[in-house]
């Protein structure tokens, strides 16, 4: 294994989880910067050719984790891995955002739901190859057509 390093921070304008989109519905279009350090900044070279980033971050200010538990969408529990809950047993968040624009070591994005300060361990391009028609979403099609 490895030890994993911060390559930057999120610049977000959240500064509690409570003030953070939550549950059915919810939308995700806070805008923000991902502030990469000056040291791994050279690896943003081509990156704006995308229109969207995966960014791979760290629940920082969670607190150990959950098997199962209920989720903010629909109340009932779930299994860790069939939710986003960002109480697991490796705390690793993944976002999908759109990115804005760039100046120098900073890229401005849409899509966060991240804390003030949270760190980032990676970004890579967005693709999605899997046709709309194959993509099954399990409980969350249930709690979204009971509304
Ligand atoms: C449901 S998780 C989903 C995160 C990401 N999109 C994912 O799927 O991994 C988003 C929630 O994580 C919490 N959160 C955001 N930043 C955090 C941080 N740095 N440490 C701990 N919890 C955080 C907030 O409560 C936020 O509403």
């Amino acid at each position: 294994m490895f030890t994993p390093t911060p390559i930057g921070f999120v610049r977000s304008p959240y500064s509690q989880t409570s003030t953070i989109p939550k549950g059915l519905g919810a939308k995700h279009d806070a805008e923000g910067d991902l502030e990469i350090l000056p040291e791994f900044a050279a690896g943003l070279q081509d990156v704006e050719g995308f229109s969207h980033l995966f960014v791979i971050w760290v629940f920082d200010k969670s607190e150990g984790y959950q098997l199962v538990g209920p989720t903010p969408v629909d109340g009932i529990p779930h299994g860790v891995f069939a939710t986003r809950s960002p109480r697991r047993p490796n705390p690793l968040g993944l976002t999908v955002v759109e990115i804005l624009g760039r100046t120098e070591n900073r890229l401005h994005v849409r899509g966060l739901d991240m804390l003030e300060g949270t760190p980032i361990l990676d970004l890579k391009p967005y693709m999605s190859s899997i046709a709309a028609e194959k993509l099954r979403r399990g409980w969350l099609d249930v709690a979204e057509a009971k509304g």
